[in-house]
């Protein structure tokens, strides 16, 4: 995730630290910053911030696959929900999951419900993506994430471990920090695992971040849409 400094009001209680999300480098480092961020992330992140990139990642994903089939989904690195909210709006019928190293991000996306009061996620699991994925293997028909694969957070070995958690077939819809997609080695790792036969050649869009209006307009995501071999 790339935050600047323009809207020049980050030391209030509703705004994201700057120092601090330049800081991040360890999953350490990511507990405590998304621990100290969780209560105010929807209200003083998204909502001040137009950041449209987790609904836009669920409206890509929704508009590739049936609404009427009852699909199993998991959320790499789903934070507070906002990607899972729009999409149980658009697939009322998958059963989304998610994962998240931050408890803290973890027990506001557990309070997130659907219209028919249903819990917008099934299983939230406690995990840091760094390490060998143990919570699930081949589960999932459709994989998505938004905010997670950028400088500090998740790099290309775990985005290429977490395919292991899809179905054969299963596709993912990922969205990577544009900035950071051939530097930080996206770009070579995913295709590094087509020729390995892991994964098809991916299809990639590019996506604005944050909505038009937005201090951060500008900022550029990479979403690359592939299934698993
Ligand atoms: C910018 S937030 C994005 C949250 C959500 N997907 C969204 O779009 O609003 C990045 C998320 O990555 C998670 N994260 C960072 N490092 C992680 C790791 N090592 N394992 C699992 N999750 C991690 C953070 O806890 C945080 O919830």
């Amino acid at each position: 995730m790339h935050v600047d400094e323009s809207d020049g009001d980050n030391n209030d209680n509703d705004s994201f630290d700057l120092d601090a999300a330049y800081a991040v480098e360890t999953p350490d480092d990511n507990r405590q910053l998304y621990k100290n961020w969780a209560a105010t992330y929807d209200t003083g992140f998204v909502d001040k911030n137009k950041y449209s990139y987790p609904k836009r990642i669920a409206e890509i994903c929704a508009a590739s696959v049936s609404a009427t089939s009852v699909l199993r989904v998991i959320d790499i690195g789903c934070g507070t929900g906002v990607v899972g909210v729009r999409l149980s709006e658009l697939l009322p019928h998958a059963v989304i999951d998610g994962a998240d190293i931050s408890a803290e991000m973890l027990r506001i996306a557990s309070g997130k419900f659907r219209s028919d009061s249903h819990p917008v996620y099934g299983e939230l699991s406690e995990v840091d993506l760094t390490l060998p994925i143990t919570f699930a293997q081949s589960r999932y028909d459709i994989l998505v994430s938004a905010g997670t694969f950028t400088h500090g957070h998740l790099g290309p070995d775990p985005l290429i471990a977490v395919v292991s958690t899809l179905k054969p077939d299963g596709q993912a819809f990922v969205g990577i920090n544009k900035q950071h997609f051939v530097g930080n080695g996206f770009e070579r790792a995913l295709q590094g695992a087509v020729a390995a036969q892991l994964i098809t050649e991916p299809t990639y869009i590019e996506i604005q971040m944050y909505d038009e209006g937005s201090a951060h307009y500008g900022d550029v995501a990479i979403v690359a849409k592939f299934r698993k071999a």
